[in-house]
């Protein structure tokens, strides 16, 4: 649709001073219907009555305004610069989109000084070093130059990534690496990564609301009414987030609530199956099993990346592994560690 905002710009009634004849057409806006009509042609004179209305409906919120085709004429003939008209003077911008533009900056110049992140090695270095600092410093430069209005959600993405997305903390390393996972999986805009980083930062919120002991034990050495509180985790989270009047999208909702549904309708809690799940609750899923999985929160014991990896890949089953996240998802983990996984299988053997 053609922006009419752009083909006028408003004057003051003073711009027109005491003369009768102008060179150019004055039309009036009517805000209440966003109209522009023609009030006075160009070289018509502005009578008393006509000026005596144009004061009445002034008086009554219209506003004056002159065709943008017109605007060289009205300025010479006024004697008056663009500066002198706030609707032609250049737009200030927010010193957020400022903000934003110089951390853009930056990023670059500092990609350009470091070269490019090779996510695969860098991710096996941070668990050879036990030190995801490298993982979790390139997840927060990205999150913190997300678009600034795209969406409140994205926002607050941002506001978390900048204020929270410091240091090596686990919750940090489900964030930075659920986020890696989509970005190199093809899932580049804004939106979706805000959604996504906003959900991984808040999905485990749930369980600080449960007995310590859910916490502290490994998935399979739960009791079954254990598993079963436990499992209630991303629904506590979202009774939570709403309790507190934080507004999320529905995605960002939805990617909280499915972050264990798995394509086969094996996950919790609706066991929901394939494409009725949200794409970006696989790869928090993913991010945050192969995290559990490797930190032994799920057996009790620590396994190497590079078994679970492979495991993950060659869909070898062990105990409490999940491998079903879906073809798409399958195939960007193999084109992220691909080789990397069959090195290190047979170091890992
Ligand atoms: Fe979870």
């Amino acid at each position: 649709m053609e922006n009419i905002e752009n083909e006028y710009f408003h004057i003051e009634l003073e711009m027109l001073g005491e003369s009768q004849l102008f060179p150019f057409n004055v039309f009036i806006y009517n805000p209440s219907n966003e109209t522009y009509t023609p009030y006075l042609y160009g070289n018509s004179p502005l009578t008393e009555e006509k000026k005596n209305f144009l004061d009445y409906i002034l008086e009554k919120g219209a506003e004056l305004a002159i065709s943008m085709k017109q605007k060289k004429t009205f300025l010479r003939d006024r004697e008056l610069k663009e500066e002198d008209i706030p609707d032609l003077a250049p737009t200030e911008l927010h010193e957020l989109i400022v903000k934003r533009e110089k951390l853009l900056e930056e990023k670059m110049a500092s990609k350009e000084k470091k070269g490019k992140f090779h996510f695969n090695d860098e991710l096996k270095k941070a668990y050879e070093n036990d030190d995801f600092t490298a993982i979790i410093e390139e997840a927060h430069s990205d999150l913190i130059c997300l678009g600034i209005t795209i969406s409140p959600t994205v926002s607050l993405a941002t506001f978390f990534a900048e204020n929270l997305l410091i240091g090596d903390t686990y919750v940090n390393r489900v964030v930075a690496l659920s986020h890696l996972l989509a970005k190199n999986s093809g899932m580049i805009d804004d939106l979706a990564l805000g959604e996504l980083a906003c959900a991984s930062f808040m999905a485990h919120l749930g369980q600080t609301q449960m007995e310590k002991s859910l916490s502290d034990k490994a998935y399979l050495e739960m009791t079954d009414s254990q598993r079963k509180k436990y499992k209630k985790h991303a629904g506590l989270t979202q009774h939570m987030t709403r309790k507190a009047g934080i507004e999320l999208s529905e995605r960002c909702m939805r990617i909280i609530l499915q972050h264990h549904e798995r394509y086969d309708g094996s996950g919790y809690p609706d066991q929901t199956k394939g494409q009725y799940i949200e794409p970006l609750a696989l790869v928090l899923g993913c991010a945050a099993h192969i995290l559990e999985y490797t930190t032994g929160k799920i057996t009790g014991t620590k396994t190497p990346l590079q078994t679970v990896l492979s495991n993950m890949k060659n869909k070898t089953l062990s105990p409490g592994l999940e491998i079903e996240f879906g073809d798409s998802l399958y195939n960007s983990l193999t084109n992220i560690f691909g080789d990397k996984i069959n090195i290190d299988s047979k170091e890992a053997a």
